[in-house]
């Protein structure tokens, strides 16, 4: 199995008593699935991705990448599999308002490997795959929604992931960028092979997954 999940628990203390973000979530992902999740407000979603995108410490549960055991309670071991196979797409982009589309997809990259200028070609080469070659030195306010949420794009394909986990990436769009978004997320899926987990709320983008999973209550039904 290329990503397992089992019996993840997030449990928060608070002062009005426990609260089970999820409870006992098990979910396997084939290599190159487009996952969709759907489910309500406080049903668990976001906190699914922050599991999985080692951002966020589960109480209990395993998780298993390629056959091999993620320790879940580990920050190093979460750093360096957050590092070599995840790329995060967030609904409100989050890109550095100071930095330039591609000084932002370059200030991710992790290959030491690469000069300078070796990166910044590559950031310039992801931004030219995403659609933006014509705005690659426009800061995100010089941007329109759907060409920031392309910038973010890029950015999340900075190093290369094996994942791409979304979060809402189109709650902030109209329904034609939503769905050119969209599209663009399938055309990493197909061509790149790379597996996909998506949070969505729009019935739209749920047409999109080959495998949907639906939260309630911090459970999968
Ligand atoms: N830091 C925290 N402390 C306590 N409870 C939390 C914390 N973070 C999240 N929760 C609770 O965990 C539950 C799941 O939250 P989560 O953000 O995963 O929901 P979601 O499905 O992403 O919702 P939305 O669709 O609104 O984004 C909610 O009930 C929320 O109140
Ligand atoms: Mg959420």
């Amino acid at each position: 199995m290329f990503l397992k999940l089992s019996n993840i628990v997030k449990e928060y203390q608070h002062k009005d008593g426990k609260i089970f973000a999820l409870n006992n979530v098990s979910l396997s992902v084939n290599e190159g699935d487009f996952v969709v999740v759907t489910g309500a407000s406080g049903s668990g979603k976001t906190t699914l991705l922050l599991i999985i995108g080692g951002l966020l410490y589960a109480s209990s549960g395993a998780m298993h990448f390629k056959e091999a055991p993620i320790k879940l309670d580990n920050g190093n071991e979460l750093d360096a599999f957050r590092n070599a196979q995840i790329g995060y797409i967030m609904q409100n982009f989050a890109l550095i308002p100071y930095l330039t589309a591609t000084e932002n997809v370059q200030l991710a990259m992790h290959n030491k490997k690469l000069s300078k200028q070796e990166q910044t070609i590559k950031a310039q080469e992801l931004l030219q795959w995403v659609g933006m070659e014509h705005r690659m030195n426009h800061l995100p306010k010089e941007l329109s929604a759907g060409q920031q949420q392309r910038v973010a794009i890029a950015r999340a394909l900075a190093n290369n992931p094996s994942i791409i986990l979304a979060d809402e990436p189109t709650g902030n769009l109209d329904p034609e960028l939503s769905k050119e978004i969209l599209d663009l997320l399938k055309k990493i899926n197909t061509e790149q092979k790379t597996t996909i987990i998506m949070v969505t709320h729009s019935d739209m983008a749920r047409t999109y997954g080959n495998h949907n999973v639906r939260l309630e209550k911090g459970k999968i039904i």
